[in-house]
């Protein structure tokens, strides 16, 4: 198999994917948006900030390169989540909702319209795995409306390119995550009013990366061609639809 790239995955959900699909065996390059080492012997992490419009092309670039030309899989999992109250300067407020469309919505687009290119190019599939979120169609806090209007793009975007490319073998699936427990929630918890929170999701508690981890890595190497299109919930029955 080629290699898997996954991008923000230098912690958190997209980490916890890298490892999962690391200690399968299959070749994967990490992403984050500085330069890291995770461990001498671990997979290599690109750094691209990808709040830079030429950055996706140029993480695209040094990954295929990596992997000799042979990309079979994209995780776009990357993102941001700062609030942007409405109260703010115009201007910061404009900035905020850029930057986050920029590197939730638009750098995902990039990687994807470069895959896309590449697998028809060399005449067969290639997968796409697009971490979006809950967000997407319940909608977000106050001042989330571009995290949650870039989440709800993902989605259509991701629904846009099943339905396009699946007679090229190109398949492309979603997750949407409720809470998960890492820095981004710890963050919304506490700014939320903490465990108060827990008490609308019945589960009792808030995802772990592991178990996104594992339905990303699902997408990425199990999911039957099939099931392309899909967007796969996972928010302890927080948001039902
Ligand atoms: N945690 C949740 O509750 C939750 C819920 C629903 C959906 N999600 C989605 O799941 C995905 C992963 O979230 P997470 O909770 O694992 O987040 P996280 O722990 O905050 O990690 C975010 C990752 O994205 C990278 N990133 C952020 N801004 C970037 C930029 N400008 N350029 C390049 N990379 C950037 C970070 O790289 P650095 O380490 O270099 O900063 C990091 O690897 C996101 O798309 C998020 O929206 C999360």
């Amino acid at each position: 198999m080629g290699h898997i790239l996954i991008t923000g995955s230098s912690r958190g959900i997209g980490r916890a994917a890298l490892e999962a699909l690391a200690a399968r065996g299959v070749p994967v390059i990490g992403h984050g948006s500085r330069p890291k080492v995770l461990a001498d012997s671990g997979p290599p992490i690109i750094a691209a900030d990808l709040g830079n419009p030429l950055a996706a092309q140029a993480l695209w670039e040094a990954a295929l390169e990596l992997a000799g030309g042979e990309i079979d899989v994209v995780v776009n999992n990357a993102g941001r989540f700062e609030a942007n109250r409405l109260d703010r300067s115009d201007i910061e407020w404009l900035d905020a909702w850029e930057d986050t469309l920029r590197v939730n919505l638009t750098a995902a687009a990039q990687l994807s319209r470069l895959a896309v290119l590449q697998w028809q190019k060399r005449g067969f599939g290639g997968r796409l795995v697009h971490v979006a979120s809950r967000a997407a169609y319940r909608g977000d806090s106050p001042a989330h409306w571009h995290y949650a209007a870039a989440k709800s793009g993902m989605i259509g975007m991701h629904k846009t390119i099943a339905r396009a490319y699946a007679k090229d073998g190109i398949l492309s699936f979603a997750v949407t995550p409720g809470f998960t427990d890492t820095s981004m929630a710890d963050d919304y918890l506490a700014s939320r009013g903490g465990p108060g929170l827990l008490a609308d999701i019945p589960l009792g508690r808030v995802a772990t990366p592991e178990e996104i981890a594992a339905i990303i890595a699902f997408c990425a190497m199990d999911a039957p061609p099939s099931m392309t299109g899909a967007v796969i919930d996972a928010n302890g029955a927080s948001y039902v639809r």
